[in-house]
């Protein structure tokens, strides 16, 4: 056989060299499934920029101590011209007082674009002025100053669980900045991934509408998954607070024993649940249309977790059929929100380690627009 006929090969040669190709295929695929990892960068790569912090009115208990690793941090300094970012952590803001506080922001010194303030605007809202009474001219002027500042001073990036938390009627326009995981949360051991897990599927909350009716997904899933039965599928949907030890349900904690989670839009998107999902090494599905995820520049949720329209809620099968059945897929991308956890969720340090991280590839982002 001369060595030009072997090249060319026989249908038999072909054959081999279709099944070897088709192995390296699968194999790559195999070592891909089992090597999911969801960080952008290795965190060994990405430095820490210096900032300067202010905290104004009292923090609720729940964010003490994501505060206190930052107040902490040896990247703090005390000049805030000096520092790269200059971080200020509005606690809360009254109603009565948005106007005052609006002309207070406006007020804020420029800073370069480089180094920007981040706005750590919790619990401000303003759909009533910007939606609700939209029409109303008392509240017109007030919106428009709400929608400059936020949208357009290049200088200002902002925090929060969810960057739309300020307008929960509007899904399309997250304000720019940095989400943080949701507080709150209580700590759970991570759960083994490579360990079957006693359900496919749970979720447990209370039955609330959106405010501002800006959702109505959990009532939606009460109903597509009532008389639901399936034992690894635990659905709990509570009508009130008070009934939250409702008879028949599962422990809390245990229900995060679970190969997904999910975790749905409440009065608000985000959830205290999501850390929660993550701190157990579950694979969150969040229904909350407008969403925005933690550290979105360092972690590349779409790997592991899944985003589903509100809307798929009010057909359970058809929400199910997003969620992979393969158990080396759900194992994969368990591992891969434990490393996320292990990361970047699991004590206030590393919380606080991705939040300033994150600040910095932003500005990044914005210096190579
Ligand atoms: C703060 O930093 C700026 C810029 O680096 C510098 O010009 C200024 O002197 C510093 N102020 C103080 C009080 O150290
Ligand atoms: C999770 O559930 C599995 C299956 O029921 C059980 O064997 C395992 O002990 C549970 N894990 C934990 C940490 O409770
Ligand atoms: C929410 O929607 C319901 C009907 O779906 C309506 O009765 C109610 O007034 C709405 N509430 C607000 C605050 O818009
Ligand atoms: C839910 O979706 C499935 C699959 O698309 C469909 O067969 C079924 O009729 C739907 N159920 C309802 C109640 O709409």
């Amino acid at each position: 056989m001369s060595r030009h006929r072997w090249m060319m090969g026989s249908r038999g040669a072909r054959l081999w060299m279709l099944l070897w190709i088709l192995n390296i295929v699968y194999s790559t695929n195999k070592v891909r499934a089992s090597s999911l990892s969801a960080l952008r960068v290795p965190p060994a790569q990405l430095s820490t920029p210096t900032f300067a912090l202010k905290v104004l009115g009292e923090p609720k208990d729940d964010m003490r101590s994501f505060l206190l690793a930052l107040a902490a941090h040896e990247q703090r300094e005390a000049n805030a011209s000096a520092a790269h970012s200059a971080i200020i952590v509005f606690n809360y803001v009254e109603p009565k007082r948005k106007r005052a506080f609006l002309t207070a922001l406006a007020r804020l010194p420029e800073r370069s674009v480089h180094r920007p303030y981040v706005l750590m605007l919790l619990g401000f809202n303003m759909d009533e002025e910007c939606f609700v009474h939209a029409s109303s001219m008392r509240f017109e002027k007030l919106c428009k100053t709400a929608r400059e500042l936020l949208y357009d001073r290049g200088d200002f990036l902002f925090a929060n669980f969810d960057l739309g938390d300020t307008f929960l009627l509007d899904d399309n326009n997250p304000l720019r900045g940095v989400t943080i995981p949701p507080p709150g949360y209580r700590s759970l051991p991570p759960f083994d991934p490579d360990a079957p897990t006693r359900y496919f599927l749970t979720f447990r909350g209370i039955r609330n509408l959106g405010y501002y009716n800006s959702s109505r997904v959990r009532e939606h899933l009460a109903r597509a998954f009532a008389g639901w039965n399936d034992d690894r599928i635990q659905i709990w949907i509570d009508k009130s607070r008070f009934r939250l030890g409702a008879r028949g349900a599962p422990p809390y904690d245990e229900l995060f024993n679970s190969s997904f989670s999910l975790t749905a839009h409440g009065h608000g998107r985000w959830t205290f649940r999501f850390s929660e999902i993550v701190m157990a090494c579950s694979i969150p599905v969040y229904l909350a249309d407008g969403i925005t995820l933690p550290f979105d520049q360092l972690v590349d949720w779409s790997k592991c977790s899944f985003l589903i329209p509100e809307r798929e809620a009010e057909n359970a099968t058809q929400l199910l059929a997003h969620l992979p059945n393969d158990e080396h897929i759900v194992r994969a991308m368990r591992h891969c929100i434990c490393e996320i956890n292990a990361q970047y969720f699991a004590t206030p340090e590393k919380r606080v380690d991705g939040f300033l991280k994150s600040i910095l590839v932003e500005t990044k982002r914005t210096r190579s627009r």
